[in-house]
């Protein structure tokens, strides 16, 4: 049966999706408009970087060094597969299968550590408390999390948030979590509809179709919870979105 392990088949519908989390080009560069400073070569880390997404817009906004750092094979091989197709050598990005709950790097490492949809697996504090060290005094960091956007959710949307994640805060909420976590706030930035659905959720919902009539019954159950993560968000429009909390570390 270990080749329909759930866990498996999601990570089949995700290897064929261009993201693995909500996110645009736009939305990466809105939040990296929002830095104040970097040095000309800064120091990156992309934590929980999946297939990379947003490391090859930081390479492309920078002139630095990128650091990916993700659990899963798979997705760092697709990563290394573009930077060959790509011509991005060494110098310029350092792939590493590695686990963001228990990072080894030394402290001060970066100018900036960047992480797209990942942080929810620490919890928004704790990882913000997590990863503080591995920033320079006066370094930032950038990170997108699911935020609630209103005091009163739809009861579908709360039941099932409570549920996914019960610690999901409001943006209110998680500022002063990074108050507390040792960061001043730069800025926030809310994802739109649009970075959603156009490189996941719509691909998604063609590569849940596409399994469907390859795999068949016994992926199923894995296709439709995620066709029902689709369907809650455009049910709830304006609810709830991923928010980028860009950062300073304070001390
Ligand atoms: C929602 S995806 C976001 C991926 C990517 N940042 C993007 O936006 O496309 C979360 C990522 O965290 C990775 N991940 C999960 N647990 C991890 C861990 N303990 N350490 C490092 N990466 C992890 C997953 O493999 C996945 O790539």
């Amino acid at each position: 049966m270990s080749e329909f392990d759930p866990f498996k088949v999601f990570l089949e519908l995700q290897l064929g999706l261009p993201r693995n989390g909500p996110g645009s080009r736009a939305a990466t560069e809105a939040a990296f408009a929002m830095l104040p400073a970097l040095p000309e070569k800064p120091e990156i880390a992309d934590l929980g970087c999946g297939q990379g997404a947003s490391t090859f817009e930081l390479l492309r906004l920078t002139k630095g060094r990128v650091t990916a750092v993700d659990l899963f094979e798979p997705f760092l091989e697709k990563l290394g597969e573009r930077a060959e197709e790509e011509g991005i050598g060494e110098e310029r990005l350092v792939i590493m299968r590695g686990d963001m709950t228990a990072l080894s790097f030394r402290d001060a490492s970066f100018d900036l550590i960047w992480s797209e949809g990942a942080i929810y697996l620490l919890g928004f504090e704790h990882g913000l408390e997590t990863w503080a060290r591995f920033v320079k005094k006066d370094g930032f960091v950038a990170v997108s999390e699911c935020t609630w956007l209103t005091a009163t959710p739809s009861d579908e949307a709360r039941v099932f948030w409570e549920e996914a994640y019960p610690s999901m805060g409001t943006i209110a909420s998680n500022c002063e979590a990074a108050v507390r976590a040792g960061f001043e706030i730069v800025g926030t930035h809310v994802l739109t509809d649009e970075d959603w659905r156009a490189a996941y959720y719509s691909p998604m919902q063609a590569r849940i179709a596409e399994m469907r009539e390859t795999w068949g019954e016994e992926v199923e159950g894995v296709l439709s919870e995620a066709e029902a993560e689709i369907a809650l968000f455009e049910n709830n429009p304006g609810q709830y979105s991923y928010v980028f909390y860009v950062l300073r570390r304070k001390d």
